[in-house]
């Protein structure tokens, strides 16, 4: 299948992500991490305001469309299916790729804003296996990988209210446009993780 996963910071697209690309053996094509990767690039030739990604992720702000665009063609023209995770994050990306490619189905994980703000405060990383833990939600077992647990840069309180605010301006639009084209399938993304993973799993089969 095709399909793109949209949601809140926090709604639990990566860790359905992880699911989904065990369960469907299809590619996970996340902007976000593919800009971690290269927080540090020079994109100052491309006329934008900061020199690299970084600059705009610590703050919460979108990564200009064109560096992002770029990103996912590249994924894209090598992807035998795909869950898009991160993009279209505005109307322009969401443009932008109906002219890459076709797509089976919107998934919009469905979360409340204080819900969001509890579960990006706890959340940690494990650098070793890129595996996603929550403080409360879902500690590691081993005390090994609980010590070596970070956060993410933008997880800080004032930069997850930045990135709420630029998701409901820019990215619940895009998702309304996805609703109009009958796109678009709500799951609720308040269950626990293997709850969702049950709605999400049926629903991709559903579409497929
Ligand atoms: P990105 O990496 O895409 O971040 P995001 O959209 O803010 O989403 P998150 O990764 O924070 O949340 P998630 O939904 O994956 O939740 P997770 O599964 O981790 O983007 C980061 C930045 O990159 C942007 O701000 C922007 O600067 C830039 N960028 C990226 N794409 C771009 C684009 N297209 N254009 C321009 N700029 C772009 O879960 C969160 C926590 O909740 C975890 O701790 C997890 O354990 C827990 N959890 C998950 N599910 C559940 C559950 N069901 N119950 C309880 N806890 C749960
Ligand atoms: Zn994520």
């Amino acid at each position: 299948p095709q399909l793109v996963i949209m949601g809140a910071p926090g709604a639990g697209k990566g860790t359905q992500c992880a699911k989904i690309t065990e369960a469907f053996g299809i590619d996970h094509i996340t902007t976000g991490d593919a800009l971690r990767s290269n927080k540090e690039m020079d994109i100052s030739d491309m006329d934008t305001e900061y020199d690299t990604p970084g600059e705009y992720m610590d703050q919460g702000e979108l990564v200009p469309d064109e560096v992002v665009n770029a990103i996912v063609d590249e994924a894209l023209s090598q992807a035998d299916g795909f869950v898009l995770d991160g993009y279209p994050r505005n109307m322009d990306q969401a443009e932008e790729l109906e002219g890459m490619t076709d797509l089976d189905l919107v998934l919009y994980l469905d979360v409340s804003e204080e819900e969001l703000v509890h579960r990006l405060t706890g959340r940690r990383l494990d650098p070793e296996t890129d595996e996603i833990y929550h403080v409360d939600y879902n500690p590691p077992e081993d005390p090994e990988v609980e010590d070596r647990l970070v956060q993410r840069e933008d997880d800080t309180e004032e930069t997850v209210k930045e990135r709420l605010r630029v998701y409901r301006e820019n990215t619940e639009p895009v998702i309304e446009h996805y609703e109009d084209e009958g796109l678009l399938e709500r799951v609720n993304g308040e269950q626990s993780p293997d709850e969702v993973w049950e709605d999400v799993k049926a629903t991709i089969e559903d579409a497929a």
